[in-house]
Order: structure tokens, then sequence, then C-alpha cells
């Protein structure tokens, strides 16, 4: 079986989810694109798990492919790869009516994803999540990046994908921390936005319902891009836990992978906005209670003055805000606006 959620965006497109979908990918692909080209991006991890399957799914949708490697891990998710790859399109000889597809997990989506966008001023591309992360957030709503030496996606693109297809299947192979992040971001969904989705997943095991849990993430992020797909407002709820989770992966020169960082620095912005006086009480110990359900971390090993110059970067010196988002319920958020001295009475008040 395939659920298929529809994303109403710049451009429209459609994520399919379901089992097996590695194998039957080009014959989607080949239904959005008249394009016969196709350069396959993917990390040194995912290549001898599943490219095969992809290349051959595609040549035989009469596709003509080429496959570019790059090393796996968030250290690589820079400009030197981004390079990289931006000079594979281009020996390769692909030209704008052709695509890029990526397959794996949020690292190569963002960055193969950026590739598109910029490579002769913007090509189509293909979202292929293999984690469950980019299955349920990355690979959906065409935010594209690269990290800078000072701080998490400061070089990116809105470039939305022509197509998502996500294998449910690929997970199998994913180490049970790389798996826990996307929970982390799934329980974000629900957090923000969806209390029965978050009560469900208190209740129920995700690997029991994957192409359940997938689609219901998608529709929420979804709903949030349709209607702001550039940031200016509602979608800034979708970084519930990012400002101060940003900082802790910096602080660790990237240690610590996207979702662990996400799942800490929701339990702290909880923290900071109950003591605060945001939300009400009983918001921290949900938020704990899930992450110590799903083998998510909850302590923090830096200290406030750590993640906030961390979380503000040049910013403090220029002065500024920062939006911090707060739970006003279990399923319900809003942004706070922060000034330097509030973002750091926030950080003081985190941990
Ligand atoms: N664009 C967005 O809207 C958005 C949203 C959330 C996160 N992100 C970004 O996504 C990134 C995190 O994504 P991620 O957690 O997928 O990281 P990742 O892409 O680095 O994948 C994690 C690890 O799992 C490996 N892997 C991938 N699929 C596998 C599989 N099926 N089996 C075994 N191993 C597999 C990868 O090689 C890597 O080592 C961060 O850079 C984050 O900033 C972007
Ligand atoms: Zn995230």
């Amino acid at each position: 079986m395939m659920e298929r959620v529809y994303v109403r965006a710049s451009r429209d497109y459609d994520v399919l989810i379901g089992a097996g979908l590695l194998d039957t990918c080009g014959g989607e692909i080949a239904a959005v694109t008249a394009s016969r080209r196709c350069a396959l991006v993917t990390d040194s991890t995912v290549a001898p798990l599943y490219a095969r399957r992809v290349e051959a799914s595609l040549r035989k949708a009469g596709m003509d492919v080429c496959t570019y490697v790059f090393p796996a891990g968030e250290q690589n998710k820079n400009l030197t790869t981004y390079g990289a790859i931006l000079e594979f399109l281009a020996e390769q000889k692909l030209t704008r009516s052709d695509f890029v597809a990526a397959l794996g997990g949020g690292v190569t989506g963002d960055m193969a994803g950026f590739a598109a966008a910029t490579y002769q001023r913007g090509i189509d591309y293909i979202q292929l999540p293999t984690t469950f992360l980019a299955a349920s957030d990355s690979s959906v709503g065409g935010k594209t990046a690269v990290d800078l030496a000072a701080g998490k996606n400061l070089a990116g693109a809105f470039w939305p994908p022509r197509l998502v297809v996500c294998d449910c299947g690929a997970f199998s192979t994913l180490p049970p921390d790389t798996f826990a992040d996307g929970v982390a971001e799934t329980l974000k969904h629900g957090l923000i936005a969806d209390r029965d989705f978050f009560d469900f997943l208190m209740k129920e095991p995700i690997r029991d319902h994957l192409p359940a849990v997938v689609k219901r993430n998608v529709e929420i992020k979804a709903a949030v891009v349709a209607e702001d797909e550039r940031e200016q407002g509602k979608r800034k709820l979708l970084n519930f836990g990012h400002t101060l989770g940003h900082a802790i992966e910096k602080c660790s020169g990237y240690a610590v992978p996207h979702g662990h960082a996400v799942a800490i620095g929701m339990v702290l912005a909880s923290r900071a906005a109950e003591r605060l006086g945001y939300s009400p009480g009983g918001t921290l110990a949900a938020v704990i209670a899930a992450n110590v359900r799903h083998n998510l971390p909850i302590k923090c090993s830096y200290t406030a003055t750590e993640l906030y110059d961390a979380a503000t970067g040049d910013k403090k010196r220029r002065g500024g805000t920062i939006d911090v988002v707060v739970l006003e319920e279990i399923g319900r958020a809003r942004t706070v606006e922060l000034d330097m001295e509030g973002l750091r009475a926030f950080a003081e008040a985190a941990l």
C-alpha cells in the first residue's frame, strides 16, 4: 500500500510513502519529469545499501543515471562537498532540463537540494529520504542548505522538490540512535500541532506504525508550509527546540546529531518557558517523559553562556532579536520575540 500526501507550495508536489518504493521510484519519477537524465547524490553509508536499487529502478524507467557519493556525516554538509557536487553536475554535463535525486538522510537532502537550487540557477530534484528524520521532516518543505563555520544552515535556498518518495523499509538498517533522531522531530510535530498525535506516540510503538506516523508528520509539516513557505510567521513554530538545539550541535562540533540536539533543545525550551511563565505547569514533565520513553537525551552538557554565545553568534554585538518557540499547551505553540538580554535570561532559565 502506498500513501500519497499532496503538498501545496510555490510549486506543488506529492510525497509518496510506503514499503519497497526504492524499487519502483523510477516509474513514479518518470511520471513527474520529462527528463531522462538524473544525477543521483548519496553518502558513503547509504550508497552500498541502496544506490543499486534506485539506479536499477531509474534505468528501468528509461533514465540515464550518474551517481555521486560523498563522505557521510554532518561535518561534510559544507561548502566543500557542495562545491564538489556542483562540479560533478557540470562534468556530467547536466542541463537545466535534467534533475538531481537525493538518496539519504537530511544531510544529503539539504545539500543535494541546495546544489539543485543553484546549479544553472536551479534544476529539479527528487527527495528519496532513507532516515526516519528525513522522511518525517527534512525532505518536505523545500528548505535546502549547507553549514558554514559560523553556524548551521547559514547558506541555502527555498527550493521545493518535484517529488518525495519515502520507502519506510529503508529505516530497517538505521542505527537505533539515528532512528531516534527522527522520533525527536516527530515528537516536535505532536507537541506544537497535534495533541492526539502526541498521545498516540506516548502509547504505541512507533515502529509498528511507520507509514502512518511518517504520513502524519508530513501532513503536519505540509499544512504549516502551505501557509508560510518562506518562514515569515507560522513556519517558525517548526523551530521548537531548535534555537538551543542548534547551539548544542555547534558547541559539540556537530558530534551531537541534529535530532538528539533538538530533543535536548525541547526540554530546555520547555523548562525556560515554564519558569518564565509562557507554558503551564506540567509541560516540561511531559516533554521529559516523551524523550525518556523514546531513548532521547534530556540533559545538556553546556552552560547557559556557551549556549547563548553559540545561538547569537555575531548578533549580540549588533543587537536585534531572536524568536524562540514556546508551548502554550501540549499540541499548541507560539513564538516569543526576545532581544539579546531576553535570550540570555531564556538560556539561563533553561538549565
Ligand atoms: N531541510 C529541513 O527542513 C530540515 C529539517 C530537519 C533537519 N534538517 C537537517 O537534516 C540533517 C539531519 O538529518 P539526518 O538525521 O537524516 O542525518 P544524516 O543525513 O547525516 O543521516 C544520519 C546517518 O545515517 C546514515 N543513514 C542514512 N540512511 C540510512 C539507512 N537507511 N540505513 C543506515 N544508515 C543510514 C547516514 O549515512 C548518516 O551517517 C541535519 O543537517 C539537519 O539540519 C533539515
Ligand atoms: Zn530539525
